[in-house]
């Protein structure tokens, strides 16, 4: 299972990194608007430090809605660095341009999915990465995981090479539920991934150790 984060904030990104288990980065514009990243120039240079950080997988999404634009823009996302995903909202232009992306050889990941309908199609149209969100699904009281298990067995009935990258990942439980359903991919923020780490049991046992040792060493 891959551990992307979900974030634009390089300092997490680091972070993430330096632990040693971090597969790549998504990004949004919402959180590219949280670092207060503005202006195209500023939004390359950003992508770019990201992709300097990080071994491969760097979601990008093209803020164009329609056909040629989102072709323009994600041509140009692509040409920051190989390490670029070019992120694709789930609209008709959108698969359109998912389609025309592969073609290329330029690698997508379809966002905004809500539905095994839109996975469907953003396999059929050859996306290297499908993003169903389950918080928000969750939000509305609808069932993101069991989304996620959908979408998942519908890619094995035929064999489909896109990968569900679980997005909208909240909290651990999320994180581990995704993994018994055999998501190929999760993205969340930085303290999901650390809350993996924690457990009373091993801070008790640590406690004990240090001081048995200390016990006989001083
Ligand atoms: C996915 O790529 C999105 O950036 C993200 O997971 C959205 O999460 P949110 O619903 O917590 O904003």
């Amino acid at each position: 299972m891959k551990f992307f984060i979900d974030t634009a904030n390089l300092d997490e990104i680091k972070e993430a990194y330096d632990l040693g288990v971090l597969d790549g980065v998504t990004t949004n514009p919402s959180l590219m608007a949280k670092e207060g990243i503005k202006g195209d120039d500023n939004v390359r240079a950003h992508y770019k430090a990201i992709c300097d950080i990080v071994d491969n997988n760097v979601s990008a999404e093209v803020i164009a809605t329609d056909y040629e634009g989102i072709i323009k823009e994600g041509k140009e996302l692509a040409k920051i660095d190989d390490k670029i995903v070019v992120k694709v909202p789930m609209i008709k232009d959108g698969v359109k341009a998912i389609k025309h992306f592969t073609s290329e050889g330029i690698r997508t990941n379809c966002t905004l999915v809500f539905s095994a309908g839109q996975a469907l199609l953003a396999a059929k149209a050859g996306a290297s990465y499908v993003s169903p969100f389950i918080g928000r699904l969750d939000d509305i009281s609808m069932d993101g995981l069991t989304l996620i298990e959908d979408i998942v067995g519908i890619y094995q009935n035929y064999y489909f090479e896109t990968e569900v990258l679980a997005a909208s990942v909240r909290h651990s439980m999320h994180l581990l539920e995704c993994a018994n359903i055999g998501a190929d991919v999760v993205t969340c923020p930085l303290k999901v991934i650390t809350s993996l780490l924690n457990h009373p049991l091993t801070d008790k046992g640590l406690a004990q150790f240090l001081a048995d040792h200390k016990k006989v060493n001083s």
